[in-house]
């Protein structure tokens, strides 16, 4: 769905079977081209219930390798990437990647994490990578029934660093789809009443600056209808916003006075527009738990099919985000979502690890330093977004919500209603990267609901925002054609009969020579080319571009020049 239409599943399997007088103990293996799985099932006859104190699954790399992560936490993936020599190491959260020094390239991750705390890595030195596992307040891993299965421990491999990316390999360690009938399941490009909130110009809370008002909402519904926009995110809509990051206790079917929910979902139905929810919980679960089969009942009855989350805040308790208490609670949102029809789509979650197959309502989730953190810190750096693809993407869809035009913040900036609220906000926030980079991560940083996501205004008339309104969210087919983690990557999706190309360098101005051998053979394509400008550098001249028309065929290549920390972005249609 959105990425693939097809995925070969082909393995060869092997269980191991091991017993002693209390416990017997299946080792599963599954050996795929592109890596391997391997799993524990246990079955403990005479005991009730098992705690698990540690596991001691270890990956030994034997060759010197550099190495690609964040660090462990077992409360937030909202790090930066290091690249460091793997004997250096402390420590990782998954999906860790790595390059040997004979060439191959690894990512060690795992799939299908099912009631059980999150796996990371510790290193144990001489290059062994221990299996460190996130905990209950009391200290116990995992907590569970006398028969359990750990979720998949994961090796992809590839002699390139694209065929990561290429390999399927998380959701083929994943079960089938339990959900029978899913066409109500639909990727889609969104807009929301959203950046306004984090450059600090409009607030969550019911004020003079409040976003979520009933005439915001018309606007960017009419906006999205005008421009092939298929979903309209609203946040700070329900009471509850004026104590977060402290006592908040959010209700989940209480709108703001100015925020005329009947009247906007029956506007948007009008428009065939979806609206997308939004439940902050702030780290309250119980408060959330006791509210979400009403609300997401009554959400259901308004027509909204599709909630995004957010966990921004500690779990009460000492329970932590990662731990099985998280990874059971995330999962009950999902479960309890299918039942009234709607798709997730989680901000600070457990991350992703193949489950979308079997609970495809399961769209995509943050789980990384996402957009947000370049309006009130230093910002992502250049490399950030090339460095997502080879790491945290290899998990799953990131709902990064690439696309601000105003890149400098100037606009934001300049506005008389700007106000610090976040303490990261040291006054040098901005975008690190060119326009055009902005664009092409449209189609790099994958999602079946991908945002454009700064505000209206900074769209409205721009010539460079019809590549977005061209944009099909819901791919047939999907390649990285090249690339090296941390340094350039270009990615080509097919939708119907389009094709999209997305590329895009790290601080280096970079030119690559693209084979466009993935477009059909016997066709001629019009190539709609939306490149960096001649005079563009993502410090002097960021929202320097230039847009270009060309005819191409499968037989031809294409060279892509981009600025520093820039890219481009290509639409691609048949013309004959
Ligand atoms: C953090 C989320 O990542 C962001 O998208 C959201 O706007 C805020 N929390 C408020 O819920
Ligand atoms: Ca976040």
């Amino acid at each position: 769905m959105g990425e693939n239409k097809e995925i070969r599943n082909h393995y060869n399997e092997i269980l191991v079977e091991l017993s002693n007088k209390q416990t017997a103990l299946n080792l599963i293996f599954k050996v795929f081209n592109d890596g391997v799985g391997f799993r524990y099932q246990y079955d403990v006859a005479n005991a009730d219930s098992i705690f698990i104190t540690d596991e001691l699954t270890a990956f030994n790399i034997t060759p010197q390798a550099k190495s690609w992560s964040i660090p462990a936490s077992f409360e937030t993936y909202e790090l930066l990437y290091r690249t460091m020599d793997l004997d250096s190491l402390d420590n990782a959260n998954t999906p860790i990647t790595l390059k040997t020094e004979d060439g191959t390239y690894l990512s060690i991750h795992e799939a299908a994490l099912t009631d059980f705390p999150e796996m990371t890595i510790k290193h144990n030195g001489n290059r062994s990578l221990k299996s460190h596992l996130a905990h209950w307040p009391d200290g116990i891993k995992a907590k569970l029934a006398n028969k359990f299965q750990t979720p998949w421990r994961t090796i992809q491999i590839g002699d390139k660093a694209v065929d990561l990316i290429n390999s399927g390999l998380i959701l083929n360690l994943n079960e089938p789809s339990k959900i029978a009938n899913t066409s109500w399941i639909k990727p889609m490009k969104y807009i929301g009443v959203w950046w306004g909130m984090h450059v600090g110009t409009e607030t969550w809370v019911m004020d003079e600056r409040h976003g979520a008002t009933t005439a915001n909402a018309i606007k960017y519904i009419d906006f999205a209808a005008a421009h092939n926009i298929e979903g309209v995110l609203f946040e700070g809509w329900n009471e509850g916003w004026e104590n977060w990051g402290g006592s908040q206790k959010f209700d989940y079917t209480k709108p703001y006075a100015d925020f005329d929910i009947e009247y906007i979902t029956k506007y948007a139905k009008e428009k065939e527009i979806e609206i997308i929810g939004h439940h902050e919980t702030g780290g309250f679960i119980t408060n959330y738990e006791d509210q979400l089969e009403k609300s997401f009942m009554w959400y259901k009855e308004l027509g909204i099919h599709s909630v995004k989350t957010g966990y921004a805040g500690a779990f009460k308790a000492g329970h932590s985000h990662h731990g099985q208490y998280g990874v059971r609670h995330y999962r009950k949102v999902v479960e309890d979502a299918a039942k009234f029809e709607i798709t997730i789509n989680a901000h600070e979650p457990i991350k992703p690890t193949g489950i979308r197959r079997t609970y495809p309502n399961m769209m995509t989730r943050e789980g990384t330093r996402g957009m947000e953190w370049n309006a009130w810190s230093e910002g992502n750096p250049a490399d950030h977004y090339l460095l997502l693809p080879f790491t945290r993407i290899l998990a799953g869809p990131m709902d990064y919500t690439p696309g601000t035009f105003d890149v400098t913040l100037e606009k934001s900036k300049n506005s008389p209603n700007r106000r610090k609220w976040n303490d990261n906000d040291k006054g040098n926030s901005r975008v690190n990267t060119t326009l055009t980079k902005q664009i092409a991560m449209w189609v790099i940083l994958y999602s079946p609901l991908q945002m454009a996501s700064d505000m209206i205004e900074n769209y409205e008339g721009h010539p460079a925002f019809q590549f977005f309104v061209d944009f099909d969210a819901d791919s047939d087919w999907s390649k990285a054609i090249a690339g090296e983690i941390g340094e350039y990557i270009a990615v080509v999706r097919k939708a119907d009969d389009k094709f999209f190309l997305g590329a895009a360098t790290n601080a280096e101005a970079r030119t690559l020579d693209i084979n466009l051998d993935f477009l059909e053979d016997g066709k001629t394509y019009e190539a709609t080319i939306y490149a960096d400008g001649d005079d563009a550098d993502w410090v002097t001249n960021p929202t320097s571009y230039k847009i270009e028309k060309k005819q191409v065929t499968s037989k031809d290549t294409h060279s892509i020049v981009m600025a520093t920390s820039g890219g481009q972005a290509i639409v691609f249609e048949a013309v004959k």
